[in-house]
């Protein structure tokens, strides 16, 4: 069976200070939770210290994107590999804020994907459509193009492993959660598609999270539907209370 699993996307926030009272505060909030993978993705700065904080224990800790060259004049990036030496075990790729501000595309979303399993990282794919999408009915077509987009070239093997993250925009940091049904539709339908691209055996292993305004109070009934197999949290995973309490509802 599918581990649940929830990562906490921290965005451009927290300094080193804040950070690792966050992660105290955190493991000892979530002591003897088990049968749940947490995450957190710090920013790149924060990486060290908190993957240092976070050494033995159960919480691992991923970057919140990469670039696809190991190394090379690539100014600001940093790469797959860089992210391991820093403590990382997991990258977040693709999330709508970098398609929506730093102009990624299916194309490098894709590049970074390859690169990043390549050196042993466990992805967190962001996929989802934005709001006009999903008023004019294109939902579907562009969660489609997207999961064939992204993981085209990704063997059997390394898609097992990836976390598919299934953030509607509308939802991110909105308020606005998807309901239950909407948000089950969406993540059948992206498990048939990997079923298609892959084999019915790699869509069963594989794990398709939700994110979009995930908190406290709507993990519970996103959690009961059954192709919902965690979620991926920007706003309640700052405070380490409520991302513990959305992790203790996970199970
Ligand atoms: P949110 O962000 O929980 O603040 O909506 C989710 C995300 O961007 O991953």
């Amino acid at each position: 069976m599918r581990i649940p699993f929830i990562a906490g996307n921290w965005k451009m926030f927290k300094t080193t200070a804040d950070a690792l009272q966050t992660v105290a505060d955190l493991l000892r909030l979530t002591e003897g939770v088990e049968g749940v993978e947490v995450v957190v993705a710090p920013s790149f700065t924060l990486l060290r210290s908190v993957s240092d904080a976070l050494v033995d224990s159960p919480i691992a800790v991923a970057g919140q994107d990469c670039f696809w060259e190991e190394q090379g004049a690539f100014t600001g990036e940093v790469s797959p590999g860089m992210l391991s030496d820093a403590g990382c075990s997991h990258v977040i790729i693709g999330h709508s804020e970098r398609r929506q501000y730093f102009g990624e595309t299916d194309e490098t979303v894709n590049k970074k994907l390859k690169s990043a399993v390549a050196a042993g990282l466990t992805a967190i794919l962001c996929i989802g459509e934005t709001l006009g999408e999903r008023e004019s009915g294109d939902t579907f077509k562009v969660l489609e193009r997207q999961v064939g987009n992204s993981l085209a070239g990704v063997s059997m093997p390394q898609a097992e492993k990836i976390v598919l993250a299934y953030e509607p925009v509308w939802a991110i940091g909105t308020g606005r959660t998807a309901t239950d049904d909407q948000a089950q539709e969406a993540h059948a339908f992206i498990r048939g598609l990997v079923a298609g691209i892959f084999s019915p055996t790699v869509a069963e292993a594989v794990r398709i999270v939700y994110g979009g305004s995930v908190k406290p109070g709507n993990i519970a009934g996103l959690m009961s539907r059954p192709d919902i197999d965690g979620a991926l949290v920007g706003g309640a995973s700052l405070e380490a209370e409520s991302f513990a309490a959305v992790i203790r509802h996970l199970k």
